[in-house]
């Protein structure tokens, strides 16, 4: 046997040593202290928050807010554990609209820290302040708010303090706090010092149109600009903010600030919800970036979920992953030149002002604009709309596929690219009257057999003919052959495996959805699958692999997801045969052909990889390399 420690009576903890305890799962760092005050400074109807640290918010973190205040016969109660003004019932719980609710920063901080509480509410003749410590409570000077001090954080606590970082590395993780706020805030305004020197400060904007500018004084403006406005209804998921176009995307994932009913979170679902509305347009491991805003019902969320409420569980996380990955796709679907023509020149405007029509996003998100949305923004033609017949498209695939010249032959010709004949036809006379702006101007060279050389008002415009030119392919590929099946091919001898219960589950589950993918597998045992059929194209692999690996993704993801991504991995490299090569002569209509497609097919600033496929030399740029003064 082995020797165990004599047993000890049971006993109830001290308190000091429950909050101790309890202090661990919230209070992780200065960081944390200065998320728990300014949640209660907001909570308390502050507009205007300051933070003062001192040693990177080890030796001081003092929150002054001009919210309600505290009345004093409850400043005590405030540093008491699970003491609220928030809520009241598990009612108030299931649909609270409040940053805290909990009842333990301010009992968690006192333990370990030294704090004191200094509050005046409108009716009181002066302040109080309460020593935190002694618990004493004297009079003080103060306007109405509420100022909270916390000094020595885990004095009495060396372990935790053991593990804190540099003072520059807290002092960031503070900021970063507030950041977050400050994002989601913007009619409050916020000021961080530092060993008494301003380190950020961020004016308050109130109203719709504060939102842009509080981004751009928070993320720079290059944000805005290099973002697109998102404003996207799904079922009862509300989704709003900015995405960042493909160009803007990051080595690291450090600005992806996701906010759930007004508090921010870090959520896989909403992540990768986000992620996947890129997938078709980033390149390799860039990470997007994007402030998002999701509206829901609040009884369609737990906020209860971790101490520190930076982690939600959705009622439908299905429901909230569609809404997020519809709203970033759609929106960024519309090719930047049609998004510059139709006058979101300026982001700072007022949401409802944008130049994305809400009707069209919120309508059917991966169709393209109709044509009468393009005559509302003023365009004078109408989009090559691709056909919607299946075996036409087949058709024009094989052209392209057989015919690597047929784009150098200006007479009409029976194949595929007589489409886009057509289109040169009608871009080159309407590109003689002369009054009318082309986003990606008239074409004026070839370049090496590579670029196309362009002329718009701003400047020179260079395009990647090849990458842009595989876009819309691809792009048009996709729109034809949404609704067709993969055609699939039954095995000899049918593969049977070892399957876990949950890979039976999804396999009867989604019997619908393996079939479209042009995939059978059947129930051999309890404990046995069978692959029958796999997708024609694939039948050289591994079908075990194969389904093994959909089969994961199902049980992951929406159904609706893993088809699609199926379908466009096919269609992409279809697409990258059928693109127009290198070195191939093309005509100037046939240029401006190509840039008129550019205009008008969804994500054609990125070709298939997420590369840019143009890019715009302004007059300025041109200028500064000849040293000119203009
Ligand atoms: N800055 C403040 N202004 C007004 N009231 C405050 C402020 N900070 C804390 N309080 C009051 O103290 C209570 C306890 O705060 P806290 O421990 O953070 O719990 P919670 O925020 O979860 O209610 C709050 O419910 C609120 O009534
Ligand atoms: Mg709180």
């Amino acid at each position: 046997m082995s020797e165990s420690l004599p047993r000890r009576a049971i006993l109830e903890l001290p308190d000091v040593l429950i909050s101790q305890i309890a202090a661990g799962e919230v209070i992780e760092r200065p960081a944390s202290v200065v998320r728990e005050l300014v949640d209660n400074a907001l909570d308390a109807g502050a507009s205007h928050i300051s933070l003062r640290l001192l040693g990177g918010g080890i030796r001081l973190i003092s929150v002054e807010d001009d919210g309600s205040g505290i009345p004093v016969e409850e400043l005590p109660i405030a540093l008491k554990r699970h003491a609220t003004s928030k809520i009241n019932s598990l009612k108030d719980l299931e649909s609270v609209a409040t940053m805290g609710f909990r009842g333990e920063a301010l009992a968690a901080v006192n333990s370990v820290s030294e704090m004191s509480l200094l509050s005046r509410t409108a009716e009181a003749p002066n302040a109080f302040i309460l020593d935190g410590q002694t618990g004493e409570i004297k009079p003080a000077a103060r306007a109405v708010g509420t100022t909270v001090e916390v000094k020595e954080l885990f004095f009495s606590t060396p372990a935790r303090r053991h593990f804190l970082k540099s003072e520059s590395t807290e002092l960031a993780h503070c900021v970063e706090a507030v950041r977050r706020h400050a994002l989601a805030r913007p009619e409050v305004s916020f000021s961080i010092w530092h060993e008494g020197k301003i380190v950020a400060q961020w004016r308050s904007h109130p109203g719709e149109s504060g939102w842009n500018q509080r981004l751009a004084d928070v993320l720079g403006e290059d944000f805005v600009t290099d973002s697109v406005h998102i404003d996207f209804q799904s079922g009862p998921v509300h989704v709003r903010g900015r995405a960042g176009t493909p160009d803007a995307a990051r080595a690291r994932a450090d600005q992806q600030f996701a906010y759930v009913n007004g508090r921010f979170v870090r959520d896989k679902v909403i992540t990768h919800g986000a992620r996947s509305a890129y997938e078709d347009v980033l390149h390799g491991q860039r990470q997007p970036v994007y402030v998002l805003y999701v509206q829901m019902d609040p009884t369609r969320v737990d906020v209860n979920v971790h101490p520190t409420k930076i982690e939600v569980r959705f009622r439908d996380s299905r429901e909230v992953h569609q809404a997020m990955r519809h709203a970033i796709e759609s929106a960024l679907a519309v090719p930047r030149a049609q998004r510059l023509a139709s006058g979101e020149a300026s982001p700072f405007m007022s949401a409802g002002q944008t130049a994305t029509p809400n009707s069209f996003l919120s309508a059917t998100p991966s169709a393209p604009p109709s044509q009468s949305t393009w005559s509302q923004r003023g365009m004078a033609f109408s989009p090559d709309r691709a056909s919607e017949d299946p075996a036409k498209a087949m058709a024009e695939l094989k052209a392209l596929w057989g015919s690597s010249n047929q784009i150098e032959e200006t007479a009409p010709n029976p194949s595929g690219f007589t489409q886009s004949t057509d289109l040169s036809n009608s871009a080159s006379h309407q590109s003689h009257a002369a009054d009318h702006e082309w986003p990606l101007g008239r074409a004026i060279a070839q370049l090496q057999g590579v670029y196309i050389l362009a002329e718009n008002s701003q400047g020179l415009i260079v395009v990647d003919m090849h990458a842009a030119h595989e876009r819309i392919v691809y792009e048009r590929l996709k729109q034809q052959l949404d609704s067709t099946q993969i055609t699939s091919q039954p095995l000899l001898i049918p593969a049977s495996f070892a399957a876990t219960p949950q890979e039976i589950t999804t396999a009867e589950n989604c019997a619908e959805v393996l079939s479209q993918l042009g995939l059978e597998v059947s129930t051999l045992s309890t404990k046995t699958l069978a692959v029958r059929a796999v997708p024609t194209s694939l039948a050289k692999g591994d079908p075990v692999e194969l389904a093994r690996s959909v089969l994961a993704e199902l049980a992951l993801h929406d159904a609706a997801t893993v088809v699609q991504r199926a379908q466009n991995e096919i269609l992409a490299t279809m697409a990258c045969h059928g693109a127009v090569r290198a070195n191939r002569k093309l005509t100037l209509d046939e240029m401006n052909a190509l840039l008129r497609q550019m205009e008008f097919t969804e994500r054609s600033d990125q070709c298939n990889h997420g590369r840019p496929t143009w890019r715009q030399v302004s007059m300025r740029e041109l200028d500064a390399l000849f040293l000119r003064g203009r």
